[in-house]
């Protein structure tokens, strides 16, 4: 059975580092779920029909890392048929040997619920607006303004919303350097293998 690892938490919490860590660190494959979403919402049309024929093409797309995108990822996310059409794909990858880091907003929840680990990275408002300023080279209140509102709509839609699951373990990286938060990460790794 792959080990199969489940991230989930808000915008710039500090998730995607640490999955990627932990990926490194294991030997495992990673996902950023995130992409998924972002690279449905940046084909534009029909997002269900751009969810059901996306392609490895569409998600390495240069444009997906912005503001916008995140935006319109999370206006389609918030669509039941979007989400259904991206779920096989997920799992399949979470299927892979020796094991699978996933990172999300439902992946502990719905994606991926029987993970034997399941972290949920969180941090607060300020110090997550702080970071994609410095990594988008944006104005900090603007980001504090665009991660609210985008969490807003994650965490209130009806399908999926962010949350932790019953079972996570959270990691506030708020006042963490990256090297302690991966170790953390790591060690709750080690401790569930
Ligand atoms: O993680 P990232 O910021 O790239 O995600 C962009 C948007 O995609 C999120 O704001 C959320 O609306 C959506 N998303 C989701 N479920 C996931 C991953 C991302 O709804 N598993």
């Amino acid at each position: 059975m792959p080990f199969i690892i489940a991230i989930d938490g808000p915008a710039a919490s500090g998730k995607g580092t640490i999955a990627r860590a932990l990926a490194a660190h294991f030997g495992f494959h990673h996902l950023d779920t995130g992409l998924l979403y972002r690279a449905t919402g940046a084909k534009g049309g029909d997002p269900v029909l751009a969810a059901q024929t996306l392609t490895s093409g569409d998600l390495n797309r240069s444009d997906l890392r912005s503001a916008e995108a995140g935006q319109a990822a999370s206006r389609i996310a918030a669509i039941p048929e979007v989400r259904a059409a991206l779920v096989d794909f997920q799992r399949r990858f979470a299927a892979q040997e020796p094991g699978a880091v996933l990172d999300g907003r439902d992946i502990g929840t719905v994606i991926c619920p029987d993970a034997p680990l399941k972290l949920y990275v969180t941090a607060s408002d300020r110090i997550r607006a702080a970071r994609r300023a410095a990594e988008l080279g944006a104005d900090e209140a603007v980001m504090l303004a665009e991660l609210q509102e985008r969490d807003r709509r994650d965490s209130e839609r009806a399908t999926a919303p962010l949350k932790p699951a019953a079972d996570a373990v959270v990691l506030d990286t708020s006042h963490l350097s990256i090297a302690d938060a991966i170790a953390r990460a790591i060690a709750e790794a080690d401790r569930a293998r």
